[in-house]
């Protein structure tokens, strides 16, 4: 894992975002793999900002809420459409969201992987992280190898997304989302996180044991992964000093 520490989540962001706009100049037909959230939300500003050439990216959303309508303002479609989609000239088919509301669920889960592999799989996905570690939605004790399919979401998550709907009690219990084993197979992962809320959450991914209590840790198998991180999001990181001497200290060649 490479752990790029900036001081503010806009410091941040701007280094997501050169990755991002590497690969779409380097890539025009990349697939990109997308997450909702508050975290992502400076990098798609930045994005959109940087006046990228969308025509030819499929882009493939982590996760939806089960039972939302599509229209629903907290609904994972509806928040893309808002802060990325409608500002840029994707092409809506190249756009996949899990749809929530299908009446096979299973079906549509396979189908989803389906169509990842058919896109040729995801160049670059992009992480958010749960105070508890999950990635996309996959909670606490999610298997390791698993594919897109429904899971139920923790207290604490629910808890975590409650300032979007209001209430705990509005926040849907299911979800469809995106496997840890298809995470996995994203050729690269860039994780972000910003704010004390998820420093635990980071020290434990980045520096702990791998395990399915904190899902993100299965990272540390992944070849190519980056983790872009606020300095109080890196705050508990045992080894913050060295991981910022690395890329201080990047030869030019190795450098975005
Ligand atoms: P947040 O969510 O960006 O709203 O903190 C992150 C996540 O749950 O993955």
């Amino acid at each position: 894992m490479e752990i790029i520490i900036q001081a503010t989540p806009e410091a941040a962001t701007s280094v997501a975002a050169r990755i991002v706009a590497r690969l779409l100049r380097e890539k025009p037909n990349a697939v990109l793999g997308l997450a909702t959230g508050s975290t992502p939300l400076l990098l798609y500003r930045a994005l959109i900002d940087m006046k990228l050439d969308w025509r030819r990216v499929t882009t493939f959303n982590l996760d939806e809420y089960i039972g939302l309508p599509q229209d629903h303002p907290q609904s994972y479609h509806s928040f893309m459409w808002e802060n990325l989609f409608r500002h840029i000239n994707i092409p809506k088919e190249n756009v996949n969201i899990p749809d929530g509301n299908a009446s096979d669920i299973p079906g549509c889960c396979a189908a989803y992987e389906q169509r990842i592999r058919d896109a040729g799989g995801i160049d670059l996905q992009i992480l958010g992280i749960g105070t508890d570690g999950h990635i996309g939605f996959n909670e606490p004790t999610s298997s390791l190898a698993s594919r897109t399919r429904i899971k139920t979401l923790t207290p604490q998550t629910r808890k975590d997304n409650a300032r979007f709907f209001g209430s705990e009690a509005d926040v849907p219990g299911h979800v469809i989302t995106m496997g840890i084993g298809t995470i996995m197979e994203a050729r690269q992962n860039l994780m972000l996180a910003f704010g004390n809320n998820k420093a635990r959450a980071i020290a434990e991914a980045v520096e702990g044991p791998i395990t399915t209590i904190n899902p993100a840790s299965i990272l540390q198998m992944h070849p190519d992964a980056k983790v872009c991180l606020d300095a109080e999001a890196a705050a508990q990181l045992k080894r913050a000093e060295y991981y910022r001497w690395v890329y201080d200290n990047k030869p030019d060649w190795q450098h975005l």
